[in-house]
């Protein structure tokens, strides 16, 4: 009853309050708890970005200390979960794997968890953390027939992710500091960015009183698409397509045909009508890890023209589209040896505390059920005889 406002993807339409993030997408700032994205990216861990997503604050020396153990305590998963990667076909999407078994884990942590109460959360978001590379590295193996590594406590969590992903019972893998830290970097440019599709998805799911594990599972399924979560991979994809700079034109034309589905994948966005802060940082680290890998990529190349190929284009500058995050990120991942198909899933590791933030918070300030309203544009009320 009463009035209400018609707005499709709520381009207009605040639905929560929130202290986590702040973006100002006309002047390209992001905020993480009040602190700059540029400086987090440089002289904070991800785990310490952690911390400050879920407290507000930075971390003294002891508090990081108990931080880092608490979530080192939770890296491995049970021995049902092993067995149910079984159930997949191997060539499955790894999203599509990820999404499963963390849905699963609702099954494992469900009876006794109150999430009414702190310490639940807190412990909830704990194994979240904690267990999201592990499955993502065990869906990375599962697809090449590699048996699951084991996590080591004693790396960083970003070093842990890659031994998981890399090492096998034949070969000790040697973490590579120049990738630990770029993924590292990598991990703090995507870990929140207030009210995306995803992050709202897990707000709408929480809102009932769901179980988290589920509400996870229901954010990763919202990340997976091209125009979200999905471009990274998306993106790599087409610059892999254009190949050459002589073929920029022919895709630039189509991304501004109107009668043609193709859009530059990592450009635009919902918010920023500026260069996106994030992209910023993921370039300078796509060029620092390329020149400090000795790896020369034509894609880079590409990239770097197409970019400034469409800031110079009208149809570009008048739809204020900008390269965003996962514009350079594929370079960088494609350069640690990554298959593009586990770009999303990086993502989808690297939002977990973002959307286990936003859970909490949502939780903490007492909330309403989502439940949008519509315009009905369906029959008016008519008599229902049988057909049959
Ligand atoms: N290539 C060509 N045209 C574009 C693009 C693009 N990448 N993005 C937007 N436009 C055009 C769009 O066709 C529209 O033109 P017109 O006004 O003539 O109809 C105008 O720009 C506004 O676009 P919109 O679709 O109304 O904007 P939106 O806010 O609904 O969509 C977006 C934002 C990110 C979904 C969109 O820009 C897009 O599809 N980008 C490509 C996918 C991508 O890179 N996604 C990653 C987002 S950042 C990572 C994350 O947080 O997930």
């Amino acid at each position: 009853s009463g009035y209400f406002t018609f707005d499709p993807g709520f381009t207009s339409t605040a639905s929560c309050e929130s202290k986590i993030t702040y973006i100002d997408g006309d002047n390209g700032i992001l905020l993480h708890r009040g602190f700059p994205i540029e400086q987090l990216a440089k002289e904070a861990s991800f785990l310490e970005v952690c911390y400050i997503l879920l407290n507000g604050e930075a971390p003294g020396k002891e508090e990081f200390s108990k931080f880092e153990r608490d979530i080192k305590h939770h890296t491995m998963v049970h021995e049902q979960i092993h067995r149910l990667f079984n159930g997949f076909r191997r060539d499955s999407h790894p999203m599509a794997v990820l999404c499963g078994v963390t849905g699963a884990l609702a099954a494992f942590y469900h009876q006794g968890l109150d999430v009414e109460n702190p310490e639940h959360r807190r412990l909830t978001a704990y194994r979240l953390l904690s267990k999201m590379p592990t499955v993502a590295a065990m869906c990375y193996k599962y697809s090449i027939g590699h048996p699951f590594v084991q996590p080591k406590n004693k790396l960083s969590y970003a070093g842990n992710f890659l031994h998981m992903m890399f090492a096998t019972p034949a070969e000790e893998y040697v973490v590579n500091p120049i990738l630990e830290k770029a993924m590292d970097k990598i991990m703090i440019l995507h870990a929140d960015h207030e009210q995306n599709a995803s992050t709202s998805t897990v707000r709408t799911a929480g809102s009932s009183g769901a179980n988290p594990f589920a509400c996870i599972a229901a954010g990763i399924a919202s990340l997976w698409g091209p125009a979200h979560g999905g471009a990274n991979e998306a993106c790599l994809k087409m610059l892999e397509e254009i190949k050459t700079v002589e073929h920029i034109p022919e895709y630039i034309a189509r991304a501004k045909d109107k009668n043609d589905s193709f859009r530059l994948m990592g450009f635009g966005h919902r918010v920023y009508k500026n260069y996106d802060p994030r992209a910023t940082v993921m370039r300078e680290t796509c060029h620092e890890v390329l020149n400090e890998l000795g790896i020369h990529d034509d894609l880079l190349e590409v990239a770097m023209e197409l970019e400034r190929i469409a800031l110079n284009d009208p149809y570009f500058i008048e739809r204020k589209l900008y390269p965003n995050v996962d514009f350079y990120s594929g370079i960088i991942l494609k350069a640690m040896n990554i298959p593009a198909s586990m770009f999303t899933v990086i993502f989808a590791i690297s939002r977990t505390i973002g959307w286990i933030s936003h859970w909490i918070e949502m939780h903490e300030e007492g909330m309403k059920i989502a439940r949008p309203r519509q315009l009905y544009t369906g029959y008016v009320q008519r008599d229902f005889k049988s057909k049959l």
